[in-house]
């Protein structure tokens, strides 16, 4: 199964259930992550993390330069926010669990191979924004 079809297919069944139960576990889990999600909105955070994965998924999938550029400039607001790169891997594993779960019949090693490939490629270029200046993607 494609990537993009393994997330249209949860969406269609939980929206915004996914990220919702993500940030809950990902924050009950992990005090380091956590501290940094103080005072943070974590309904609108829910949302825009929904779409963080479609953009993760697409760049995965196709390459296409207007993902690339979120991603860059996704990482350097990370970077602006003192986000340490160690807490990345974690942060994933939580992810990946929360995928798995709300995947249900259509999880297997291969769908789980490649959400971990899209989600490196997308960490790989959010770090590429981890820099003082947000650099021209073109
Ligand atoms: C796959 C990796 C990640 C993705 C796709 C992702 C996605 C996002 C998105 C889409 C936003 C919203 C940006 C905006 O409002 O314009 C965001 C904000 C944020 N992320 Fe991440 N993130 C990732 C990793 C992390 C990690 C490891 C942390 C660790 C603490 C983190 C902490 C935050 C915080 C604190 C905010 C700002 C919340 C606020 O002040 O509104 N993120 N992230």
């Amino acid at each position: 199964m494609e990537l993009d079809k393994s997330l249209d297919r949860i969406l269609e069944r939980t929206d915004a259930e996914l990220a919702k139960h993500f940030y809950d576990t990902v924050l009950a889990n992990h005090d380091d992550i956590a501290a940094f999600f103080d005072g943070v909105d974590m309904w609108y955070q829910s949302a825009i993390l929904t779409i963080g994965l479609q953009t993760v998924v697409r760049y995965y999938r196709f390459r296409g330069k207007m993902q690339r550029r979120f991603l860059v400039a996704l990482g350097h607001l990370h970077y602006t926010l003192r986000i340490p790169k160690s807490l990345y891997p974690k942060f994933i594993d939580s992810l990946v669990a929360s995928i798995k779960m709300f995947s249900e019949e259509d999880w297997n090693e291969e769908v789980e191979q490649q959400w971990r490939e899209a989600l490196d490629l997308g960490v790989d270029t959010m770090f590429e924004g981890y820099v003082e200046e947000l650099p021209i993607v073109d």
